[in-house]
Formats: C-alpha cells, structure tokens, sequence
C-alpha cells in the first residue's frame, strides 16, 4: 500500500468519525487525536479482544493504575536519567526534529535510534542533510538528549514533583508487594493492564501512529528465573515471519520463515515465554484483522534495546510502505523490582519453598548500640542497615580489627567487636527471590490504524467506484446497518422496531433513513459495517428483508424473525453469509 493509500484513510477517518485531530477550533496542538463515534467503537472492541486474550484468556488479573505517579517512581526505574530521545533544533526556523528520525529518513540506515550522538552528528553532516520543515542544512546544529516524560505538580503551591506515567507498565511494578498477595506468593503470574501513557515526542507524526497521549494495552508476567518455561505446545505450530538482529546485521540478510517451535529450538528466539508470546500474538492480530503478509516480528539490535531490556522483539505491521512498531515483547530481567527494591522500603521478592530444608551458613550483626548510639548519634541507624548489608555481601571485610561501612559517600570505621558480627548454621525453608518480567506490550492507537489501512478497499460497483473497510465483525464499530427503504411513516416505524430488536440482541445497530438507499449502503461500506438490513413494501406482505453483505454486496432475503439469530450466528462465525440461500 502506497502513502496515498495512507491519506485516503486518514480522510476516511475524519469524514466517517475514526479519529481526527483534537481541539481543532482552538488550532490544535501535535500529537493529540479524538477517536470519533466509530473509533472509540473500534478501539473499545480491540481492547476486549485484547482483555479476552491476553487476560482472561490467559488467566491473568487486571488493575487500573493513575495515570500520574511521584519523582521516585522514576528515579527508581530509570526513565528520569534515560527516556530521551536526540533533538536536534533547525537554526534557520527553530522546527525540532527527532535526529535519528531525519537520518532514517533520507540515508540507508534503518536504526539510528541505537546510535551514539556523535554518530548521528557526523552522518547529518556527511549526507548534508536538511531540516524536513524548511530545508537549512542541519550540519553543525548540536543534537541534544531530550526527556520525553511529561512533568506536572501534585497539589497547590511548589506541591510535590509527579510525572504523567510514559507506560503503564510501572503502575503494576510498583504494586507488586501488594499483588504478590493476590497471586498468593506463587510464580508464575501475570498483570495486565489497558490505559494511556504519555510521551512529550518530539515530532509527532502520521495521524495516530505516534502521538503524546496513546492507549498501552500491557501484561507483566513475573517468573521464577530459575522456573520452568510455558508449555509451548498450543503455539509451535504457529507460523512466524522473524527478521533477527544477525540477519539485520548481515549484508545479505533477510527474514526468515519458521514456526514458533522451530525457532526456539534453533535458538533464534532466545527465551521460551517470548516466543509463548510471539505465537499467541500473531494468532490474537490476525483475528482482529491485521494483513498477515504485512506483519512481522523484528528483533532489537542491542544499542537499541530499551535501558530495562535483555532481549526485544517488535510485532511490527506495513503500512503507507513502512514498517511499524505494533508491540514490544521484552525480556525485563529483575531489572524494575529490584530497582523499585533499592529505591524504596518495600520487598519486592517472593518466597521460593526449597524441595528440602537445607542447613546454610548465615553471617549477620547484632551492633552495640550503647556504642554506635553515642558514636554516630543521628547516623546510626544508617551504620547499623550498612553493617547488616555487609555482613550478608562481604564477610572478609569483618576479618579485621574494624569494617568500614560507606554512608552517603562518606567512610565510618566500626571495631568489628562492636558489631556483634557472626556466621551461624541455619536450617532454611527456601529463600526471597526477586521474579523476572516478561512484557507484551502493545500500542492500542497503532492498532486501530493498521487495522483500517489493512482493510481499505476500492471497488466498482454497478459502474460507480465505491470504497469500503472490510473490518472484522468482531471489531467492526457496527456490525449492522437498519433501513427503510423509503421515506415512508410505517415502513420506518416496521425498521425501527427491527433496529430495537437487533440491539436487544446485543448487536451494534445504526437506523439510518436519509438518503437513497445507494447512498446509505455506501455509508455503511465505508464505515465497515458489515451487514445491512433493509425493510420495503413487500416486507408487510412477506414478513421478510433484504439482507445485504458489505463485501460481495450480495443480498438474501430473510423472514424477519430469523434476523436476530442469523446475525448473532454471522457476528460468532458459526455462520457464513454464502450459506444463506436467496
Ligand atoms: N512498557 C514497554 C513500553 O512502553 P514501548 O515499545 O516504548 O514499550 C509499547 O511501547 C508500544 O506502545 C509500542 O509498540 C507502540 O505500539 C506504542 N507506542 C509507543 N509510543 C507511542 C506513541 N508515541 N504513539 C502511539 N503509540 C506508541
């Protein structure tokens, strides 16, 4: 599909009510979209598909987080020192521009993201490349990190520093003391969540593919790292189209075709529950209606990677002739509970029971305090905890007449007598052990793009051309269109009742009576509405109507009081349109 095929949409988008940019009457501002009627309809229905997969599908609990967290939340995670990306400001007209963005777009090189600064710096000199606002060379322009985290104030006055979360992902993290409980302590377990994340991106760009304010649908899965791995067997057989870091890497690589399975057992995917994931992924975006042949998962080259990640992989789709990131599915490693550990006073561990009791030597300290209290006065509960932490990581240190303990940068000397310090045997039940996280997390926005582009379609039909959405039922906004066919008192009062009756039946129903009937079909086309049901003259007569698919714009005509349960069957799939017979 060619960019053209990408502002057909994105017209259709805003003339049928998808999504348009937001607060337009006061000019707008980038990066924030309006999903209208239909695409707050569609969106709502893929982030059920997503609930019914990935949450209840997989057994796993969901929670709903605040959007904005405190200043520790992302010392502690890291986000404050390294959620940025490279700036780079036009000296001609001041535009800002995402540097490595500028330089995948007009060089070969497809991951300047992973480069470091004076790279990219070199590379905008060499291929003298120009500002895509107003085209000054950008030559020598400096290039800059730039944090993408929103900042806020919590409450009046200088109030507390807060932070619009960039993923959802944290929300969980830093409640896992609490949810360990729920999941009564045992591993694995997973928790999901589905709600925005805010990114202040630089240039926000192509409708809403990347904006500031985006919906994240995540599932954190903690494991054992030293646990089993997921019974593979519902998804080895799945298909995949990979494109591995050494393929990308090489001169001549390319994707590769395999199954789940396969690339597990040929090590391509590194961890089983990532390639868990990938399998149950691809299955899950084909049934929400993204174009397998305009899928893939692209794993991360290391300099790309995340600052949490081990290994990433991306669900990548096609659209307007590019490549885009859909989902990220990350191997986090103990990476944010232990630091949420460190930075906080909570234990972010669980208990693994131990087959056997084992008897283990435990050094610990028992300070005097008619000491230390005197000693280091306010400091000394600090010199106790350093004692404490010691003696569990370095026992040589207590093999002298004192230990030096450090405290904020600053060395204490403590006679080792005074400390109580000693190795005793115990007898052990099991140990605390900080889970790892596994992470499928995907762009709901994304998703509803892809989805539109992979099923905008251009025909002809009875000599006029005719665009339509070929949506899945399950997603589709509207499943079914209800029409008189005239303007006429009984004829809309007979569809009426039929809309109301369709609706009772759960199903997604629009009455729409102005207009030819040609003009309301093509309405519907274009929407993605499925079916249409239309009531005439002889509808009184017959009991029956006329019931169109979007597709084949084949029409059958059916007894009305078969309606309710031929398009529930249709909407299920327990029913193909061709099996009704005319
Ligand atoms: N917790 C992991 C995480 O946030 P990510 O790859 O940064 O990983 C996950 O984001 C997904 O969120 C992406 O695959 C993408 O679909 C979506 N996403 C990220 N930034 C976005 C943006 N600015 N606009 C729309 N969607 C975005």
């Amino acid at each position: 599909m060619s960019e053209d095929t990408g502002e057909k949409v994105v017209e259709l988008a805003k003339r049928r009510g998808y999504f348009f940019r937001s607060s337009s009457a006061y000019g707008g501002v980038g990066g924030f979209y309006t999903f209208g009627p239909q695409g707050a309809a569609l969106k709502g229905n893929v982030e059920e598909a997503w609930r019914d997969r990935f949450a209840v599908g997989e057994g796993h609990m969901e929670i709903d987080a605040p959007t904005i967290m405190p200043e520790p939340v992302f010392e502690a995670s890291g986000h404050l020192d390294t959620f940025d990306d490279m700036l780079v400001e036009c000296p001609d007209c001041g535009e800002s521009s995402r540097a490595d963005h500028v330089v995948e777009d007009n060089t070969e090189y497809e991951d300047a993201e992973s480069f470091p600064i004076p790279e990219v710096e070199e590379i905008v000199a060499e291929y003298e490349l120009v500002c895509p606002e107003c085209g000054a060379p950008l030559a020598g322009a400096a290039i800059e990190e730039f944090n993408l985290m929103f900042e806020t104030q919590v409450g009046p006055g200088d109030g507390q520093p807060g932070y619009l979360r960039p993923e959802t992902a944290q929300g969980i993290f830093v409640e896992f003391p609490r949810l360990k409980e729920y999941a009564r302590g045992q591993l694995p377990f997973g928790v999901t969540q589905v709600g925005r994340a805010y990114r202040n991106e630089i240039s926000p760009r192509r409708s809403i593919i990347r904006t500031r304010e985006f919906t994240q649908a995540e599932l954190e899965l903690f494991v054992d790292p030293e646990g089993d791995g997921p019974d593979l067997s519902a998804v080895e057989d799945v298909p995949v189209r990979l494109y591995p870091a050494s393929e990308q890497q090489a001169e001549e690589g390319d994707e590769v075709e395999t199954t789940v399975g396969e690339a597990v057992a040929d090590g391509t995917i590194a961890d089983p529950w990532v390639a868990y994931f990938l399998g149950v992924a691809r299955e899950w975006y084909e049934s929400v209606g993204v174009d397998m042949d305009r899928f893939r998962f692209r794993q991360h080259l290391a300099g790309e990677r995340a600052h949490y990640a081990a290994d990433c992989w991306d669900a990548e789709g096609e659209v307007g002739g590019n490549w885009i990131e859909l989902a990220g599915f990350a191997h986090r490693g103990d990476y944010d509970l232990s630091k949420h550990q460190a930075h906080s006073d909570e234990r972010f561990t669980v208990f693994r029971q131990y087959d056997e009791p084992k008897t283990v030597e435990r050094a610990a300290v028992d300070p005097d305090m008619s000491y230390l209290g005197p000693e280091f006065g306010g400091d000394a509960g600090d010199i106790v905890s350093g004692l404490e932490e010691l003696a569990e990581r370095d026992r040589a240190a207590f093999e002298d007449e004192t230990v030096t303990v450090e405290i904020d940068g600053e060395s204490h000397e403590i006679p080792v007598e005074k400390t109580g310090f000693a190795v005793e045997e115990r007898t052990e039940s099991g140990e605390h052990v900080v889970p790892h996280v596994i992470e499928p997390s995907f762009g709901v926005d994304r998703l509803v793009y892809t989805i539109l582009e992979h099923a905008y379609r251009e025909d002809e039909v009875d000599g006029e051309e005719r665009t339509y959405l070929e949506l899945d039922p399950e997603v589709a906004p509207t499943f079914v269109g209800v029409f008189p066919l005239q303007s006429d008192a009984e004829l809309e009062s007979e569809a009426e009742g039929i809309a109301a009756s369709l609706r009772a039946e759960g199903l997604s129903v629009t009455y729409d009576d102005s207009g030819a009937i040609g003009r309301r079909y093509r309405r519907q086309d274009e929407v993605g509405t499925p079916f249409c049901v239309t009531v005439d003259y002889e509808s009184r007569e017959d009991s029956a109507v006329t019931l169109r698919e979007r597709d084949s714009t084949d029409q059958v005509r059916l007894p009305i009081d078969d309606l309710p349960g031929t398009l529930s069957a249709l909407r299920e799939g327990d029913l193909e349109f061709g099996e009704l017979s005319g």
